[in-house]
């Protein structure tokens, strides 16, 4: 549920895990399960990972352009509105106009893919979450934790990451290494930080986070 320190758009994944028209990344937020997609113009697409026919998931089906095919029984649903265009079983048939995907605000900013679970478009996004990484950084990993998100909040300020709520991230350093972390609250006892930083990928700074993400995920767990 939200509280008020807690963000309505939340960092579901990094922009580029979703390719145009091509695949479906689950994802979570506040213990919602979502399907993430785009449509083949690039439009990110955040739905609930049901489909209203037969409640099967919608990541195991697949993108055909701007419409989401499930994997049962090959209903398609469009972009945008998550509106049953398609019964491939009965193709002279009018798709009924009350089946539609549940669909959930979705932009792109800062190299994250943002979901927000109480709007159906983006036009309410915050244009901060542009900031929240710094223009130029590179995606380093997202650790996982089996703890709740206001733990990890807690755990990255004891460590040494400043919290700046306008932006939604923490930003400091990791073992020296410039660092943005952004906290997904994905259900009561999971979280998410998908950390980013200014050094390029292969770096020797690189892998210094990569090393200092596995001990925060270890500090983080032990002291919950
Ligand atoms: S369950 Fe998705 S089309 Fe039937």
């Amino acid at each position: 549920m939200n509280t008020d320190d807690s963000p309505r758009w939340h960092p579901v994944a990094p922009s580029a895990d979703l390719r145009p028209g091509a695949n479906i990344v689950a994802g979570f937020a506040e213990g919602q399960e979502l399907a993430l997609w785009r449509s083949a113009d690039g439009a990110a697409q955040a739905w609930e990972n049901r489909c209203p026919h037969r409640s099967v998931r919608f990541t195991l089906g697949h993108v055909i352009e701007d419409r989401l095919a499930c994997a049962y029984h090959g209903w398609q649903y469009a972009a945008g509105n998550g509106q049953c265009v398609s019964i491939p079983a009965h193709p002279a048939m009018q798709a009924p106009r009350n089946v539609c995907a549940k669909v959930f605000g979705a932009v792109d900013a800062g190299g994250m893919l943002w979901v927000n679970l109480a709007a159906q478009d983006a036009s309410a996004a915050m244009p901060s979450l542009v900031e929240a990484v710094p223009a130029g950084w590179h995606f380093c990993r997202t650790l996982t934790l089996r703890v709740g998100a206001q733990d990890v909040r807690n755990a990255l300020a004891r460590n040494g990451l400043t919290a700046d709520a306008a932006k939604g991230a923490f930003q400091g350093e990791l073992d020296g290494v410039k660092t943005a972390a952004l906290v997904l609250d994905a259900q009561p006892q999971l979280t998410f930080i998908h950390l980013w930083t200014e050094a390029p990928p292969g770096s020797d700074a690189m892998k210094t986070l990569h090393t200092a993400a596995r001990d925060l995920r270890s500090a983080i767990e032990t002291q919950g």
